[in-house]
């Protein structure tokens, strides 16, 4: 594996050899798998699982990592193309990146959409960019468009919980949130549960709509193993017999990049925000999952995240064990 980029490049066999790996290495761990290895991690955007979950992994099988942030004692960093660089960045991006990637074996690269320019992150423009600079494998740590980690350890929590692949259901459920967020977990999630095969509706208020060409692309995959996509701004509707709610919030593409016109347009939907009435036709086990962070009382209410249908830990671990097993299949030798 040279990268690990989207999990729509694998066939759901090899994503189940990798879920496979992740268990054995959980449940007989390889700590010299990847001894003398380097991961290289460049965090251009936040995190707290991504970061701690990766250097935990390969830690595990005896590896290293270093990481490099813009919030580090780093000269400033430019990303402009054709740019004077009289200012404060005394680096450029095309510099930095080649040379983090040169310490290491494989780079981990986080790139947020920059949610300005809708089809620049669409088409991930950035993240096209910045791995044009590298010529070691590297993995996707969450991009404009993409979160294929977060993807893998969601699908792993639902098969240990053996929530069904074919004919289970999977609400993807927008929530309200102050900031506009990127679409890559929404973008990423739908695809992960139609690739599962399973009935997955994608429940959001008009507005918030996922991008045609992912929900088309979604509905091939879906096609392809077995499952549906659907979707509705009806709650009830989208519930009734779900054994999954995956909570996500999003930014509207109608305002794309203007913050005040979707702080306007979601006045009326803070109402959005997930609590027990939700589940009220939905399977009496029905889980809730959430990539975290998770604002409480504002995504989600804390007798949600605080009682028995919440997996979040579970999803949170799982992002350590699914990257040992991408780790281990492109160090290992
Ligand atoms: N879910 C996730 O990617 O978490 P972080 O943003 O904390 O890495």
């Amino acid at each position: 594996m040279n990268c690990f980029n989207d999990l729509a490049d694998f066939s759901v066999a090899k994503i189940e050899e990798l879920l496979a790996l992740a268990r054995r290495l959980d449940e007989n761990p390889e700590p010299r798998a990847l001894e003398g290895k380097v991961l290289s991690l460049l965090f251009l955007s936040p995190s707290l699982r991504t970061l701690a979950s990766f250097q935990a992994a390969m830690v595990r099988m005896g590896g290293g990592t270093f990481v490099i942030s813009p919030n580090m004692s780093i000269h400033g960093l430019e990303s402009r193309s054709g740019i004077v660089m009289d200012g404060a960045a005394a680096e450029h991006i095309r510099e930095a990146v080649p040379v983090i990637a040169s310490y290491g074996d494989v780079i981990g690269i986080r790139a947020f959409a920059k949610r300005e320019n809708l089809d620049d992150d669409l088409s991930d423009r950035e993240f096209r960019e910045l791995t044009s600079l590298v010529d070691t494998p590297y993995i996707n740590m969450e991009s404009a468009i993409k979160h294929p980690c977060q993807s893998l350890a969601d699908w792993k929590t639902m098969n240990d919980l053996g929530i069904p692949d074919n004919g289970g259901k999977f609400v993807l459920s927008w929530a309200w949130h102050p900031r506009p967020l990127p679409l890559a977990v929404p973008v990423s999630t739908v695809h992960m549960a139609a690739m599962r095969g399973m009935d997955v509706t994608v429940l959001r208020p008009d507005g918030f709509e996922l991008p045609d060409a992912f929900m088309d692309k979604a509905r091939q995959a879906a096609a392809a193993s077995g499952g549906s996509v659907a979707e509705t701004s009806d709650r009830s509707d989208a519930m009734e017999g779900a054994q999954v709610i995956y909570v996500s919030s999003w930014a509207s593409t109608h305002h794309y990049g203007n913050k005040r016109d979707e702080d306007e347009f979601k006045l009326e939907l803070r109402d959005w925000c997930i609590d027990e009435p939700w589940f009220a036709n939905a399977a009496s086990d029905c889980r809730f999952m959430h990539c975290l962070p998770a604002r409480r009382g504002v995504v989600v209410t804390d007798r949600i995240m605080d009682g028995p249908r919440s997996v979040v830990i579970a999803e949170a671990r799982n992002r350590m064990l699914v990257q040992m097993a991408v780790l281990h299949q492109m160090l290992s030798s």
